[in-house]
């Protein structure tokens, strides 16, 4: 039996007032029937157990330093084998692609994010990401998987993890698009978890008279929302053994690179990372680092400047190994962790967090107010037994989409699509115009389905059309 909502009520006030946090009931008086059962379920499904402790705490915004004692540069497989690894490369590729071929591959992209720094109101995967062919990022993306499908004949699952704001209008997205030619089995969808913010004094704030102000609970949340929302129940019954996990902002990733899953496989690695040498000591990337002989990885936040400085020897940069946030999971290590209800930690971040003050206004203020709290899932990585990093090429995988303008914006990414492109065109010897300045010429960018690498396109070089000083074209 269901508990009435006046129980429901009774028992959320006590909790509240018990937490020091009974404002949060405080319009329950003004508020209709649905209100109040929205801010009631909101207030059930609080998890004090995880942030009860850093409410009551004072230090609200904590970077701890002693972590980032002891930290190490990690092993890394460079991208090219040296002469006598080169034969283990190999195998690692040949295995890639068995378990490609063999449907024991499946593909994992987090897109619960808000996009705040790109200021899209909506999903991200719909911004248009090429600069002729009018393809979004999930149509991009779609066109990936569509090629690996054809490519090894095997029907390659996707699970796309979004967040309550934006869920809905990705799936009808999806489905507008009739999902972009996939089939509609091996598409699925699940929500992250939300979690509240607070503010100063370790107060819940608002976001409306009968709402939490909530923001989802980091891309570290997929650990738990794989497993409850059933995807990797699916995967299980899918024979699915090797999780390939992007995010949803890299349009140059490659979602399927049998060398990559192949060498995760064979050397037993529980989680796997790609590693990406730094453009400068303080990009905005994570660290990928070892201590006490785990890999653990330091975001650039928290990363001290006098180690992103350091130098070897020999003049390079000591700690060289960004993360693309570039994954490969086994399924066994994500159950492992989830059924030993292993708490990844809260990180905490001062951010701008729009609320209802006490006389009942909507507040949105110009400076952080709020505490937010997020769990990153290379959090899990020092849990992993065994690590496998594996070096790869910026201009061949990583060009992210964050921001509306400079480093990291579409307009970069757009850029470094067509740069690609041509690399991979002259590679294939077919000859591309450039212009003054050195820059590409003409806007060309190759869809996945035509090249997946760049060693595709010599195959069918007789079928490539010249490519003129201002043409735009989409290669398919
Ligand atoms: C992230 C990494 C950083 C890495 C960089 C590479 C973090 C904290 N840092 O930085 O180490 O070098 O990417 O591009 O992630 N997402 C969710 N749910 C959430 C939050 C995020 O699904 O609750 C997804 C986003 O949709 C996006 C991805 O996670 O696909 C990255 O999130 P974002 O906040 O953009 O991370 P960055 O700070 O850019």
């Amino acid at each position: 039996m269901t508990n009435s909502l006046d129980d429901r009520y009774s028992s959320s006030k006590q909790i509240l007032a018990s937490r020091g946090q009974s404002h949060v009931l405080r319009w329950w008086e003004e508020l209709s029937l649905p209100h109040r059962e929205q801010l009631i379920h909101e207030v059930e499904t609080i998890p004090w157990e995880m942030i009860g402790p850093i409410l009551e705490s004072s230090d609200l915004v904590s970077p701890s330093s002693d972590v980032l004692d002891g930290l190490a540069p990690p092993p890394v497989y460079p991208h090219m084998p040296a002469p006598e690894a080169e034969q283990e490369y190999e195998e690692a590729k040949s295995l890639g692609c068995e378990l490609l071929r063999t449907g024991r591959v499946a593909l994992f992209m987090v897109a619960g994010g808000q996009g705040t720094r790109l200021g899209y109101d909506g999903p991200k995967g719909e911004v248009i990401v090429t600069p002729v062919g009018e393809r979004s990022l999930f149509a991009f993306f779609a066109e990936c998987v569509l090629a690996a499908r054809v490519r090894y004949q095997a029907a390659i699952p996707w699970y796309i993890m979004t967040s309550p704001g934006n869920h809905e209008r990705t799936v009808e997205y999806f489905e507008s698009n009739a999902f972009f030619g996939l089939p509609k089995q091996d598409v699925s969808f699940f929500s992250q978890a939300m979690l509240p913010a607070f503010d100063g004094q370790g107060r819940l704030l608002l976001g409306a008279k009968h709402g939490l102000a909530l923001s989802p609970d980091g891309h570290g949340g997929s650990l738990k929302a794989l497993v409850a929302g059933g995807a990797l129940a699916d995967m299980r019954k899918r024979g699915v053994e090797v999780i390939s996990y992007i995010q949803v902002d890299n349009p140059l990733v490659k979602p399927f690179d049998p060398l990559f899953i192949g060498l995760h496989k064979k050397t037993g690695a529980e989680m796997s990372a790609k590693v990406l040498p730094k453009v400068d000591d303080l990009e905005r990337v994570g660290n990928l680092c070892t201590r006490d002989g785990r890999v653990v990885l330091i975001e650039y936040s928290d990363f001290p400047e006098s180690l992103a400085h350091e130098r070897n020897v020999d003049g390079s940069r000591k700690f060289d190994h960004g993360n693309p946030a570039i994954h490969a999971f086994s399924v066994e290590f994500i159950e492992r962790v989830v059924e030993r209800s292993f708490q990844l930690p809260l990180r905490r971040a001062k951010k701008i967090v729009p609320f209802v003050n006490d006389e009942g206004q909507l507040v949105a203020p110009a400076q952080p107010n709020a505490v937010k709290l997020e769990m990153f899932v290379f959090d899990v990585l020092p849990l992993a037994d065994r690590v496998l990093l594996l070096e790869i090429q910026r201009a061949d995988e990583f060009s992210p989409v964050k921001n509306a303008s400079g480093v990291d914006s579409l307009e970069s990414a757009q850029r470094d699509l067509v740069r690609r492109a041509y690399r991979w065109l002259e590679d294939a010897g077919v000859s591309v115009p450039y212009d003054h300045s050195g820059e590409p010429g003409a806007t060309v960018v190759i869809s996945p389905t035509l090249a997946l690498e760049s060693a595709d396109l010599a195959a069918i070089r007789d079928r490539l059309p010249s490519i003129k000083q201002g043409d735009s074209i989409y290669l398919q």
